[in-house]
Order: C-alpha cells, then structure tokens, then sequence
C-alpha cells in the first residue's frame, strides 16, 4: 500500500472495538465500525457509544459530528471503504476453559469476501487476543478461503494486541506502555507505523506469534501479581503486621522486586534462601489456617521445571553426562539446595554417568569453605567433581549448562558437533555453541 491510509474499518463494537473506533476518529480518520448487532450500529449512528467508558460519550458526539465515524452491518461495503480494517470481536472461554474462537474465524470470512472484489491493497490487523499460532492457522487460512487470493502477496495481515484496561481504555488507547505489532512480511506493517506515529511509547515489530503470546505473558502477569499481593497481605494481615507498609517498602525496590530481575526464562531457582524461607512462610501459614494456593504452587513448579531438565538429558538416550556449573548461581560456590545438584543425584539414579566442572565450587572445595558440605552431605557428588573443564566436557555425551559463568566462548572451544548441549543457563542466545548439532533451551 503506497499511499496513505484515509480510512479504517473495526470489525466489533466491544469495548476494545469502540475505543479503537472512537480514538482513531478522534485522530482525524475516517472510520467505519461493523457489528452483527444491529442495535450497536443504530446507537453508534445516532452519535452514541455503545459502552460506558469515561471519555467515549464525547469521543463517539465528536466522530458523529464530523461525519468521520459511522456503523455499518455489511463487513464487506466496510472492507472496500476503507484501506486497514481492525478485528476487535470476542474470544470468549468455553465451559471447558478452551479459547472460543468462533467469531474469529467467522469474521475472518466475512472480511474475506470483502477483500474478493477488493482492486486496492487491504491490512486486516488483529486486535482480539488469540492463542499464538490462532492467526496463522485460523484466521489467514479463512480470510484466503473466502477471498481465493493470497495472504503476504494479495493483501496483508498482523496481529497487533491491545493492552487497554476497562475504565480507562481511552487514556490506555491514546498513550499506551508500547505497542507491538507482528508480521510475517515486514511491508504490511507500513501501514501500522504510520497509524500509530506520534502514539507514545515503544514500537515493537515482531512476529505473530510473539505478538500474540505477548498478550497472553502480560495477561498472566498481572493476574500473578494481583493473587501474590492478596496473598502477602492476607498473610501479613493475620501476622499482625501492617500491609500497607510491607507494600510501600516492596515496591520501592526497583532494582530486585519491580524490575526485569528474575523474569529470564532459565534453570530452576534454588540456594539457601529462596526455598527455605518459602516453606517457612508456608508453614507458617498452614499453622494459621491460611490457604494460600499461589505461594504453595511455587516450590512445586520449581521441582517440575528440574524435572524437564532430567527429561531433556533422558530423551538424548545418552548416558555420559557433563554437568557444568553446581552451585545455585555464577560466583558462589554455595551447593545449599543447588538444583544442580538434585538434577545430578536425578541423573545418577537414572543410571548416567555424571562428571562435573564448577570452577567456584573446586576452588572452595580446596580453600576448605565448602569441603566439609561436600564431603559429609553429598560425598557421592563431591567424587564427581573436576577441575578441569576440558576433561568433563571431552568426556561427556551430552552436556547440561547450569552456569554462565562459563563463557560462551571457552564452553564452545571444548566442544564437538556429535555431543548434546543443554542449556539451563541461555547461556548461548539461542545459538549452536561449537557448531554442536543437538541443542536445547530448556524453556526457549
Ligand atoms: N475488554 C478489554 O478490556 C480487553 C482489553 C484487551 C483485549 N481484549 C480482547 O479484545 C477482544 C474483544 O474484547 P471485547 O471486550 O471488546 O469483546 P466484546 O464481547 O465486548 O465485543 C465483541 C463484539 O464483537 C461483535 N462481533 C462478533 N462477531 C462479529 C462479526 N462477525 N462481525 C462484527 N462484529 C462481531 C459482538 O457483537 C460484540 O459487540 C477479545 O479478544 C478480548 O480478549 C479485551
């Protein structure tokens, strides 16, 4: 599409597709607004908004008033009146919790006959939030059944999620955290660039499936977050002490609490603090009657996720294994509760062959801060150490990175096309260390 965009299409007239509407009158658009309910087309048709939202009575008179939004039934004179059209419709749980994407691909047809006596190029963007791969492997294969032309060469499609809060969608709509916008084919974003310029925050361009499984992330997010203050508070509540301050003091922390810290995708956490004072906190909880099902799901889903560990090293069928990296973290040689440590004893009960390299741990093992650990409580493991990184990596078959503090380049120096690598660190950002053929991230 080589000329501006003039026109817009939304395709639901929801809260999401509403605002969508409103704001990009508002911003000086022509907009057409398609809903199978004939009543919201009406109200819309009349200058009113069809959800109670502060900000969209006036924003809904000004489109009306200017003659820059309208509603219409019919998705196909929609589709030719304009040059993007914006898919807001529901999706909806079923009774058994799957994603109803019925009104997806529905309109993903109706759009779809539009676009057949459609000359000019057309964007459909997605906004309704769907399940990574729900775009590509329904809503494009109905919109080409439908139109009998070709997504990528004969119009173009991407998902671009929508972060608005109910209550404050227009302040959300207008100036949101960022946007992100995904394509398989970076031409049919042009567009979209030019939508949202001036809009403030970053501008991702990515793939489908990020986008859409970006919304899903910050969706469980905030739910995780919600249910974890609910449960500080109850908790604190019932000790006697003052939520609030707990709540003001935590979230001054930007550094460690409100931060990117700790939200890499990597190997299970372990150490002498965090499980130990979980189960104390736990315990504690369970001597005041409390349930508190998020904190208690935490120490079980840190031993699932050593366990895909031990699956992943099972599933080479090879038996000789290198472990690299002990202790919890780079630069402690702390073996307290070392998830290292648990995967090796896994391994060794599975029958593997275990040699392990931590250059901290050897060097404490010999300056005496960690041998009285080694040598009373995990003796078995202490006898699988080595010093040398060569040795435990040219011996092994497959090889577990649980550190980085090995680096990237040393690692790969040792190692040989034919062994498996696998990674718990993301040591290597999704690349092939040392040309190895088989690697795996153990959640990338
Ligand atoms: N509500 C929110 O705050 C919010 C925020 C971000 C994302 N989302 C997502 O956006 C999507 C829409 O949410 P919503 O709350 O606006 O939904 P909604 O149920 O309020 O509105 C959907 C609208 O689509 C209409 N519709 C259904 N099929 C249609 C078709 N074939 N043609 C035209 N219109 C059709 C319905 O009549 C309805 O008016 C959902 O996927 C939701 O998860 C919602």
């Amino acid at each position: 599409m080589e000329q501006a965009v003039q026109a817009i299409s939304v395709f639901g007239l929801g809260y999401v597709g509403s605002v969508t509407a409103a704001c990009f009158a508002h911003r000086g658009y022509r907009v057409v607004a398609v809903d199978v309910n004939p009543a919201k087309v009406e109200a819309l048709n009349s200058g009113r908004s069809t959800i109670l939202e502060p900000g969209m009575d006036e924003l809904v008179a000004e489109g009306h008033r200017a003659c820059r939004l309208h509603g219409c039934t019919d998705a196909t004179e929609a589709v030719a009146q304009s040059d993007v059209s914006f898919v807001c419709v529901g999706t909806p749980s079923l009774r058994s919790g799957r994603m109803d994407s019925s009104q997806v691909e529905r309109v993903g047809r109706e759009i779809g006959l539009g676009l057949k006596s459609k000359k000019s190029h057309h964007l459909v963007v997605v906004r309704s939030t769907l399940l990574p791969g729900t775009t590509r492997s329904l809503f494009i294969p109905a919109l080409e059944a439908a139109s009998g032309k070709r997504a990528g060469s004969d119009f173009g499609v991407a998902y671009n999620p929508e972060f608005m809060r109910e209550g404050t969608a227009v302040a959300d709509f207008l100036e949101p955290p960022y946007t992100v916008v995904g394509a398989d084919d970076v031409r049919a974003l042009k567009p979209l660039r030019e939508l949202y310029r001036g809009v403030p925050g970053r501008l991702f361009e990515t793939s489908l499936e990020v986008a859409e499984m970006v919304k899903y992330a910050s969706n469980a997010f905030h739910a995780v977050k919600i249910a974890f203050a609910n449960e500080v508070g109850t908790l604190a509540k019932q000790l006697g002490v003052d939520t609030q301050a707990v709540v003001e003091i935590f979230t001054s922390d930007t550094r460690l609490n409100i931060s990117a810290a700790y939200l890499s995708p990597g190997a299970a956490f372990g150490g002498s603090c965090l499980p130990k004072d979980l189960r104390a906190l736990l315990h504690r909880a369970k001597e005041l009657d409390l349930r508190l099902p998020l904190l208690e799901a935490v120490l079980p889903s840190n031993a699932e996720h050593l366990e895909r560990a031990v699956e992943a090293v099972l599933r080479t069928r090879r038996k000789k294994v290198g472990i690299v990296g002990l202790s919890f973290k780079a630069g402690t040689d702390d073996l307290r509760e070392s998830p290292q440590v648990e995967l090796a004893k896994r391994l060794l009960g599975e029958g593997c062959e275990v040699r392990i390299w931590d250059q901290a741990v050897s060097l404490g093992r010999l300056a005496g801060s960690n041998r009285r650990f080694i040598e009373e409580v995990i003796p078995h493991i202490g006898s699988l150490l080595s010093g040398s990184l060569e040795e435990v990596v040219g011996g092994a078959e497959v090889i577990v990175v649980g550190t980085r503090a090995v680096g990237r380049e040393r690692l790969a120096a040792c190692l040989r096309p034919e062994q498996s690598v696998i990674d718990l660190a993301n040591l290597e950002k999704l690349q092939r260390p040392g040309g190895v053929q088989h690697y795996e991230g153990i959640c990338w």
